[in-house]
């Protein structure tokens, strides 16, 4: 199916995408995935750029997963522009969107889910039961339907890229995974699709996950090493903040997402901050990044 006006080829059936990609395979291109739920921003963008790199053909997935939120959460109100993602699409060279609808990726009978155990119980995963359970499943969907070699996540959701690289290796799918760095506004807020919830008033106050973030590892090179030290120095400026709730600090192993008492030569500095009604999370690896 193609959208008129637009050379992008959009693809809203599984087994279209399916034999598309098959076609593509069998002809010797390689295929890169950028899944996304769309609102598409910068960063996401910058995915697509690496993927376009990486690869002979560019397909992206466009698909708000009604299975990732929990039931207090905002898929409903979940930012959505359809029109407009075409044509950011079309304007970084990306060749096929997949963009099906909930019934299409979920049929009536549907009852199976990917679950990675131990990675998923840290961080986000505490305050979203369920959440990564829902990623995982459609990331594993997506993956057999577009039939990619390479796919790419942004390290915002570091989180979310540590249990889906977790979930390939499991499972040996065949796909290489690649990572790439935050992407930030000018004045370091994560770029986010949810930012555009923020008011006017708020959005001071989300700059204080990244300060906080710096903050810490300032402390790190001055020599602080207790978790405990840094983290209530990180939660004291954000509650310093109007508007903020936060929904966890953590500082942990950048491999099990374990949470450590004393820094070590490398450390995951993570967190969720509510701002408004808006959950916000950001986070950076201090000491050796490699
Ligand atoms: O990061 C996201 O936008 C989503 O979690 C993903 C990977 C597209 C799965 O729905």
């Amino acid at each position: 199916m193609k959208t008129r006006g637009f050379a992008v080829e959009v693809i809203d059936k599984v087994n279209k995408m399916q034999d598309r990609a098959e076609v593509l395979r069998t002809a010797g291109k390689s295929i890169a995935l950028v899944p996304t739920m769309g609102y598409l921003h910068e960063a996401h963008l910058e995915l697509m750029r690496v993927g376009k790199r990486h690869a002979d053909v560019l397909v992206i997935s466009i698909f708000v997963n009604p299975t990732q939120f929990g039931p207090s959460e905002d898929f409903e109100r979940y930012p959505r522009d359809p029109e407009g993602d075409l044509r950011k699409a079309k304007s970084v060279g990306v060749d096929i969107v997949f963009m099906p609808t909930v019934e299409e990726m979920y049929p009536e009978g549907f009852q199976t889910t990917v679950s990675v155990a131990r990675l998923t119980k840290h961080l986000c995963g505490l305050s979203r039961p369920g959440h990564f359970d829902g990623v995982c499943t459609v990331v594993a969907k997506l993956f057999n339907i577009t039939k990619p070699h390479i796919a790419i996540f942004g390290q915002k959701d570091y989180q979310q890229l540590a249990v889906i690289s977790r979930m390939v290796m499991d499972l040996n799918m065949d796909i290489q995974i690649i990572g790439v760095p935050t992407v930030r506004e000018p004045d370091g807020l994560a770029m986010s699709s949810r930012n555009a919830y923020l008011s006017e008033d708020e959005r001071p106050s989300a700059l204080s996950l990244k300060r906080s973030l710096d903050l810490a590892e300032e402390m790190f090179k001055q020599g602080q090493r207790s978790a405990k030290v840094i983290k209530e120095e990180m939660v004291r400026f954000i509650e310093s903040h109007p508007f903020t709730e936060i929904d966890y600090v953590s500082i942990c192993d950048p491999v099990t997402l374990e949470e450590i008492d004393t820094l070590g030569e490398s450390n995951l500095v993570a967190l969720a901050v509510r701002v408004g009604n808006t959950r916000l999370i950001d986070n950076k690896v201090i000491g050796n990044t490699e």
